[in-house]
């Protein structure tokens, strides 16, 4: 097994427990895993040396909550918003009929084309979801394309319900939770519902998340997005691994999110593009609550691809710190997919890492706005960018 040892390291944060940032640092890769980290000065030999020049390098990005697979985009809606339109969750249905009309071609070479952007700018690992199908064979599909780029696929067949069922939602749920659930499922790790006024009710997610169990589909939920709503006590209720938007939260919220252990998966390019306000991540951290940044890129909330956007945004917006901020959109996102081998640089885990153009890690939220990646590598793969 060859390995690597990356030396000039001005800055490495780790997320190790004993040694979280490490300054004039080295890192030792061996195959597709990280071996050891320590002291520059104190770096054993390995088969290549790579040097980073005197940059920061911190954890891959780990963005758990993306819409990649649509059809169109929806640029009127926002201007429109910006000119005073509120945001409503009916405009879902606009990309529906762009995605149906689509073809498996198109939407792969789409998604594909976000995948890159999503790594140029240091997003190692990536969830994606169906949603914007929500027929049986369009989710199906919408599935199949995502599965081409992540394991971390989502069934979203409750993103919305759908003109042809407006007149009656319940045959739609039994639609999602029955056919088009068997049909998603070969292609999916994880089952979620919209649980929001305009959406889906408590009940009918409650049953969606209950049928994706039967089929070995693990839940997370989009909730209290755009008011307060039953969703997160749903989600820390059954104990599922996230609830993502958290926009607007009781105190009981709090406490649930905090006694679960549930992530609260915080996503600040939705408040951006809606001009909602911004949810206090500060009062979820001092409460004890894991958090979770992403960037739900999607045509409607949220066309961003970019999480050192979202990070700039929660510090500036949301009262993190950087370091806060950066530990949400690595480590805090490794635990929203239940996962321990990424969102840290810690020996054992994937050697998904990002070099930045910068001598540490404050410049994400310090420098916003500004191509900062230099590298990003998967498993010790150069997957954007190099050192060369
Ligand atoms: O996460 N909240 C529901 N779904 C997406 C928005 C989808 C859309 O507007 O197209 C979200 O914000
Ligand atoms: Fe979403």
């Amino acid at each position: 097994m060859s390995s690597t040892v990356l030396t000039g390291i001005a800055e490495l944060t780790t997320h190790d427990p004993e040694h979280p940032v490490l300054t004039d640092a080295a890192l030792v890769v061996e195959g597709s895993r990280v071996a050891w980290f320590g002291p520059a000065a104190a770096a054993p030999a390995a088969d290549v040396q790579v040097d980073a020049g005197g940059r920061a390098v911190v954890p891959g990005f780990v963005d758990s909550h993306s819409h990649l697979v649509f059809g169109g985009d929806r640029a009127p809606e926002f201007a429109a918003r910006m000119a005073g339109v509120p945001y409503a969750a009916g405009g879902i249905r606009t990309t529906v009929a762009a995605t149906r009309a689509a073809s498996d071609e198109q939407l792969t070479a789409h998604v594909a084309r976000l995948v890159q952007e999503m790594r140029r700018q240091g997003t190692t690992t990536l969830e994606v979801k169906s949603g914007y199908g929500l027929s049986v064979h369009d989710e199906a599909r919408s599935l199949a394309v995502a599965r081409q780029f992540t394991d971390e696929t989502t069934f979203l067949g409750a993103h919305v319900v759908p003109a042809e069922f407006a007149d009656d939602p319940g045959a739609y749920v039994d639609l999602v939770t029955g056919p088009m659930l068997e049909a998603a499922a070969p292609y999916a790790r994880w089952v979620d519902a919209f649980c929001e006024t305009g959406a889906f009710d408590v009940d009918q997610a409650r049953a969606v998340l209950a049928a994706g169990a039967a089929h070995g589909l693990r839940g997370r939920l989009h909730a209290s997005q755009l008011g307060p709503g039953p969703g997160v006590l749903l989600a820390a209720d059954l104990g599922l691994a996230a609830v993502d938007h958290c926009t607007y939260l009781t105190d009981a919220d709090v406490d649930a999110l905090r006694d679960s252990g549930t992530v609260a998966t915080l996503l600040p390019g939705v408040e951006f593009s809606t001009r909602q306000p911004y949810p206090d991540a500060r009062r979820l951290l001092d409460a004890g609550v894991h958090v979770a940044i992403a960037s739900d890129c999607n045509p409607g909330s949220s066309y961003t691809s970019s999480v050192p956007f979202c990070i700039a945004l929660a510090v500036r917006e949301m009262g993190m710190t950087p370091a806060e901020a950066l530990h949400a959109a690595t480590a805090g996102g490794a635990r929203a997919l239940g996962r321990d081998d990424v969102g840290r640089l810690t020996p054992g885990a994937r050697a998904d890492l990002v070099v930045l153009d910068a001598p540490s890690a404050v410049h994400l939220a310090y420098r916003p706005g500004v191509p900062l990646v230099v590298a990003t590598w998967i498993g010790s793969e150069v997957v954007a960018g190099g050192l060369g």
